[in-house]
């Protein structure tokens, strides 16, 4: 018997692919090693990605919760030397007491900002929807802004919300939506109107738009105008003070009430920002976390 096959013989042929075959079956179960190490890296990674996202979320929300309670106390000692209850302070110490507040109230609503960013990153926000009027809402708005805006140039308008249901939402959000954007609106507006207004969308639905006469900003940046921390260079800007979070918590806290936020705005005419919700919140499984 020779050991080698003729290279004839169909044997050979079959001996052949078989080696090719394992071969094949080699290189393929390398492949499907390698394959499998790389999931496993992804997994690593993305569980790596999770615990950073986390510690951020626990780091904010722990920071700004730790800077509350000495603000609070730097606010309240302000306060007492404001009033004069331990001995009366000369015009210059009036101006530099009222400096120091106007910082820290500053630096709280930042820190409060921060806070409320953390809670809705680590889904940890409470929607607490209630029914309320349309009408309450504008009036405490109202109320809120009158002091900045009296003897300004600006006029600030709450157009009536007439044939407006009653809303069943959580008000205090809504109520931080309308005030950034009516705050922002007051901020970019040097004279002029801010103009408040609610209008039903449907049948099911409720759009509030504030409108002002403002500088406006360039079509170019209106797609990351709801994006955390994004602030547009002007002139005007420079002067102002504020961490460019209200409108990303906006954006956020509208979602949060099943609705979404929207503008439109022309450089140098003005601009319009909105939010829509539905009037009655819908709660998923009754449990609205
Ligand atoms: N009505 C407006 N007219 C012109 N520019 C605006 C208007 N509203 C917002 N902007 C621009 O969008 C930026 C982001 O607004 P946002 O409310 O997020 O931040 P901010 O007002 O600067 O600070 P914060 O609200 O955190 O105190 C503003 O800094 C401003 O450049
Ligand atoms: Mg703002």
């Amino acid at each position: 018997m020779p050991d080698r096959l003729h290279p004839d013989d169909p044997r050979a042929e079959i001996a052949r692919l078989q080696t090719e075959n394992q071969a094949l079956r080699a290189e393929l179960e390398e492949t499907n090693q390698g394959v499998l190490a790389l999931y496993a890296e992804l997994d690593v990674q993305a569980e790596q990605l999770r615990e950073a996202s986390d510690l951020k979320s626990r780091f904010l929300s722990y920071m700004s919760h730790e800077f509350r309670t000495p603000l609070g106390s730097i606010l309240s000692i302000t306060g007492l030397l404001t009033d004069e209850l331990d001995g009366p302070l000369s015009a210059e110490q009036h101006k530099q007491v009222a400096f120091i507040s106007m910082a820290s109230r500053e630096l709280t609503d930042m820190v409060d900002d921060l806070l409320d960013l953390a809670k809705i990153e680590a889904g940890r926000i409470t929607i607490s929807p209630a029914w309320f009027d349309m009408l309450d809402l504008f009036s405490a708005l109202r109320g809120m802004f009158r002091p900045i805006v009296e003897g300004s140039a600006v006029d600030l308008i709450f157009e009536e919300p007439t044939g407006l249901p009653k809303l069943y939402t959580d008000d205090k959000k809504l109520a931080q939506i309308l005030r950034n954007f009516v705050s922002n609106a007051l901020k970019f507006t040097p004279r002029g109107e801010v103009r408040v207004c609610a209008r039903m969308e449907g049948h099911d639905r409720v759009r509030f738009s504030v409108t002002d006469t403002g500088i406006g900003i360039a079509q170019d940046l209106h797609a990351v105008l709801f994006e955390d921390f994004n602030q547009i260079d002007s002139p005007l800007q420079k002067r102002l003070r504020g961490t460019g979070l209200g409108l990303s918590l906006c954006k956020r806290f509208a979602e949060l009430l099943g609705g979404e936020v929207g503008m439109q705005s022309t450089a140098g005419v003005g601009s319009s920002f909105h939010v829509t919700i539905p009037v009655t919140l819908a709660q998923e499984g009754g449990d609205a976390h």
